[in-house]
């Protein structure tokens, strides 16, 4: 377990893109913590290192979103979910989310505390908690 503090947006993205330099192919991330407290800036870091930062659109308007970006020349598809309205695991199964997730792309997954018999057992837990207004708890472990 790794715990950091930060202490703004910035130092939030810092810590994603120091944590996605480690992320390989098929890797699920589940980004957990209440309501605006950093998730999807978390992610917005993840995306800087793979270059499809520029692609990323608000996830609060839709479950899925899926980018094409490169590490070292190399082609990385990621994947961004948001389950948030998501109520039950079936209606989970029926987006195809094993499916998904199963496939060589990184795939974070905001709210994925929400269903933990739908991730895999190897996915990477964030956790991120306000501890102020714009200071935040971070903490890296494995699910
Ligand atoms: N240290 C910090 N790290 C990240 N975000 C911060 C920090 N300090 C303040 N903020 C603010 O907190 C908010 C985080 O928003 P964000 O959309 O990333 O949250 P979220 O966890 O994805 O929320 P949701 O559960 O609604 O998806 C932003 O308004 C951001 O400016
Ligand atoms: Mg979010």
């Amino acid at each position: 377990m790794k715990e950091y503090y930060s202490r703004s947006v910035d130092e939030t993205r810092e810590y994603a893109r120091q944590f996605a330099v480690g992320l390989q192919p098929g890797d699920v991330v589940c980004l957990s913590g209440e309501l605006g407290t950093g998730k999807t800036e978390f992610m917005r870091g993840i995306a800087q290192v793979f270059n499809c930062d520029d692609q990323l659109t608000s996830p609060s308007f839709s479950i899925f979103n899926s980018y094409t970006g490169r590490l070292k020349g190399t082609p990385v598809k990621l994947q961004h979910f948001d389950l948030y309205r998501i109520e039950t695991p079936l209606e989970l199964e029926g987006l195809g989310f094993g499916e998904y997730i199963d496939g060589p792309a990184i795939s974070v997954v905001e709210w994925g505390e929400k269903f933990p018999d739908e991730l895999p057992g190897n996915t990477k837990k964030v956790f991120i908690e306000a501890v102020g207004e714009s200071e935040r708890r971070i903490v890296i472990s494995k699910l």
